[in-house]
């Protein structure tokens, strides 16, 4: 019996990772609705800032929000943060799983930045705390009384962010490291600031004392930005199977654009829970998403037409190309130690199975330089060239 325990690893942690995120982006998204949908009570009623009616799965419901917290503390009370903690868990275990044990074929760009594996590691790492510390800098600083003033700043540091890693990981890792930086913000201020907060405002009850209002406030605010970073981040995590996207030299520009448009659905939504819903804003966003795609099909059209310009190539040169740099691991039995299937059951051994996967090679080694994996062959861009020559010649 022959089992691929790491990639039987990387299903468990990526579905788990999945689930978790669901949980977690549900319940938030959830809370969000609930808070923008409060009424005032017909009856006012002391302490209580607003309630909502819902119907769900046949059965009322009746949520009431205090202002600070009830005068007394329920018995059984719920607290949302394992779904955080483990998406967060989860998806630091991919990354250690496939970009930082595989660092040589996914993190590292040796076109690039001939990184070591532990240089690599030690850069992302140094991404995700920083990261971290920089935005929590931001919003303890007077900036920090802004939403929008910290929103722009965020978002314009985090575009910088991602232009710097496209100059020295790969596309695909320069993505997902600003995804997982984002991410890891969100979780940090689940961690780091809403629970601890909450958890100080249970304390002052039950010692008697009137909880600190600016407690709620702080924990409020994160508690938004998050809201505001889920949608971008979830792009970034589908990023993988879009090379049309990172693959041009503005892959972080068109990163920046489809965050923004997330940023915008996510504010028609936020608006439309308050009654204030402005079609406009879907228009803008539409609009958006296609001005990125001509963008970014413009980017990845020059990109590859400076590799392939004044390139011809036969087929035989073409197939040449592929034994060598790419049969290694697309065979029936790849002779790649790591290998034992064709990896995403792509095998190029037969002049049909090439011409069968024409389309695939040309956006894997020649629009990205995502093949070879990690290049470990070497492949130049000469020879991109050449294999996009004869693919674009059939
Ligand atoms: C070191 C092993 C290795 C080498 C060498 C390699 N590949 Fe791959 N290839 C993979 C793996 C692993 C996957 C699936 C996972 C991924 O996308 O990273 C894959 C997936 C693919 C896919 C499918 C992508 C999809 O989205 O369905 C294509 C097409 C492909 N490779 C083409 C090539 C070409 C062309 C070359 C040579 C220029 C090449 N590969 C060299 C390991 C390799």
């Amino acid at each position: 019996m022959d089992i691929d325990l790491l990639n039987w690893l990387n299903l468990a942690v990526r579905w788990l990772h999945v689930i978790t995120g669901i949980a977690w982006i549900g319940s938030s998204f959830y809370f969000v609705w609930l808070d923008n949908h409060l009424r005032t009570p017909p009856r006012s009623k002391e302490g209580i800032k607003g309630e909502v009616w819902s119907v769900h799965g046949g059965g009322f419901y009746h949520n009431q929000k205090y202002l600070v917290a009830p005068d007394e503390l329920p018995e059984e009370l719920h607290w949302f943060k394992w779904e955080a903690y483990f998406t967060w868990i989860s998806g630091f275990f991919l990354m250690v799983l496939i970009y930082y044990l595989g660092a040589e074929l996914y993190l590292i760009d040796r076109a690039k930045l001939a990184l070591t594996p532990w240089q690599a590691v030690a850069l992302s790492l140094a991404g995700l705390i920083g990261g971290w510390l920089v935005y929590d800098g931001l919003c303890r600083s007077r900036l920090g009384k802004s939403d929008l003033a910290i929103g722009v700043v965020w978002f314009l540091l985090l575009t910088a962010a991602a232009y710097g890693l496209s100059l020295i990981f790969s596309d695909r890792a320069a993505y997902v490291q600003i995804g997982a930086m984002v991410g890891t913000v969100m979780a940090a201020n689940v961690f780091r600031v809403i629970i601890p907060n909450q958890k100080k405002t249970v304390a002052a009850m039950l010692a008697g004392q009137e909880p600190a209002a600016y407690l709620g406030a702080e924990a409020k605010q994160r508690s938004l930005h998050n809201n505001y970073m889920t949608l971008p981040v979830l792009f970034i995590m589908v990023s993988n199977h879009y090379p049309m996207t990172f693959a041009n030299p503005y892959g972080w520009l068109v990163l920046a654009g489809l965050s923004l448009t997330g940023i915008v659905i996510r504010h028609y939504f936020n608006l439309r829970h308050v009654g204030r819903a402005s079609y406009g804003l879907v228009l803008v966003a539409a609009g958006l998403f296609l001005l990125v795609m001509l963008f970014a099909a413009e980017a990845t059209k020059r990109h590859q037409s400076g590799l392939t310009e004044g390139v011809s190539a036969g087929f035989t040169q073409a197939q040449a190309i592929v034994g060598h740099h790419c049969v290694s691991c697309h065979a029936a039995n790849p002779a790649h130690p790591d290998f034992d299937a064709p990896p995403g059951g792509v095998m190029l051994e037969t002049a049909e199975q090439i011409t069968q996967f024409a389309e695939k090679i040309y956006e894997q080694a020649v629009v990205a330089d995502i093949m070879p994996l990690g290049n470990e062959t070497g492949m130049t861009a000469e020879e991109r060239a050449q294999l996009g020559a004869w693919i674009a010649a059939q």
